[in-house]
């Protein structure tokens, strides 16, 4: 039987959040048993913006793939792997920018941000290739479907571009892939802002129940209850602890609201109930992370195992690539 396959990766410039775990992994755990599935850990991508910080790089690509196991990826089901270890995504990144024009590189949303709001003071040649490169991660593998989410969607368009221009010159070789986008519940961070590595206010899958405990308790709650007796309105106020509540503890959100607009439930008492909630949650991805922080060398025969499988399916494209061209 001929499953589809999917690719998706994630750049290793910080250990993940709740907010990736609900958007994007916990997605791909589910889609692993449906699909031939590869997970990548992108590192090369993360050197577009991070190339004078490469110990980082090094540390964040180990922590992502002890997330990325922890969290539900299973090494017997689908390629967990570091883009750097597949060599072969760097040919066809160098092929791809011979047939790809500039400007639809100088178009990508994500390349004006950089080089716009970052200030960099001028863009490197490999970060106005990002998107070439995030092609050759997804037609290497002949990847079908792609989950990401919505900002990822200008990529995903041209990767199908670069792939209708290739088969077009030199014949069919690639299908076009499809973006499924995930489906979630936003994530509050700890202000009530989207979670975010870049605004401070993350849970990580690696805190301990009482890191979790701690930042629980300095978050924002409903701004109109300023005294204990104050009655609040969580929904309508987008109280961050409510939706966390939302999320981790579905069963009493009914209770809790009636409770916060009545002035019955104090916000340090509805903290209580959401950290109980959310620790005994994500205990078993906790327990798995420590497990794997102990065990370098299980980790490494994973991440071994995972090139392995990824190299055989790359370097088989490669090789009709080549042909393709005439450079065989
Ligand atoms: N650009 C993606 C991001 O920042 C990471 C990425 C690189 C990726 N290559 C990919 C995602 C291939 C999906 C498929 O999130
Ligand atoms: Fe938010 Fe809970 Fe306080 Fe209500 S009681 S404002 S839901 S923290």
């Amino acid at each position: 039987m001929n499953k589809l396959r999917i690719l998706s990766g994630m750049q290793p410039t910080g250990q993940l959040h709740l907010g990736n775990y609900e958007g994007a992994l916990r997605n791909w755990v589910r889609l692993q048993d449906e699909y031939e599935s590869f997970f990548c850990i992108v590192d090369w991508h993360a050197l577009t913006t991070l190339y004078d910080r490469t110990e980082e790089i090094k540390y964040n690509t180990r922590q992502v793939a002890i997330d990325y196991v922890a969290a539900g990826l299973d090494p017997e089901k689908c390629a967990i792997f570091v883009q750097s270890h597949v060599k072969e995504h760097a040919e066809l990144h160098l092929l791809f920018s011979m047939i790809t024009p500039v400007p639809w590189l100088e178009r990508v949303p994500t390349y004006k941000e950089k080089t716009e709001n970052l200030q960099i003071e001028s863009a490197s040649y490999g970060l106005l290739g990002y998107p070439v490169l995030q092609a050759a991660d997804i037609l290497i593998y002949k990847a079908n479907v792609v989950p990401v989410g919505k900002d990822q969607l200008p990529h995903l368009e041209l990767t199908r571009e670069i792939c209708r221009r290739f088969n077009f010159l030199y014949g069919e070789v690639f299908p076009e892939p499809q973006a499924k986008l995930t489906k979630y519940a936003l994530m509050p961070g700890l202000d009530g802002r989207k979670m975010s590595k870049s605004y401070d206010n993350a849970i990580y899958l690696a805190d301990t129940a009482e890191e979790t405990a701690n930042k629980i308790r300095t978050m924002f709650t409903d701004p109109e209850r300023k005294l204990r007796t104050d009655k609040g309105d969580p929904r309508v106020r987008k109280c961050p602890v409510f939706g966390l509540h939302l999320i981790y503890n579905k069963k009493e959100t009914d209770e809790i609201e009636a409770a916060c607009k009545s002035a019955e439930l104090g916000c340090v008492d509805c903290k209580k109930r959401l950290i109980k909630a959310m620790n005994d949650k994500l205990e078993p991805i906790r327990a798995r992370r420590r497990e794997l922080e102990q065990n370098p060398k299980q980790l490494d025969d994973i991440l071994a195992a995972g090139a392995e499988k990824a190299r055989k399916a790359a370097a088989a494209t490669m090789a009709e690539v080549r042909s393709a061209m005439n450079l065989d």
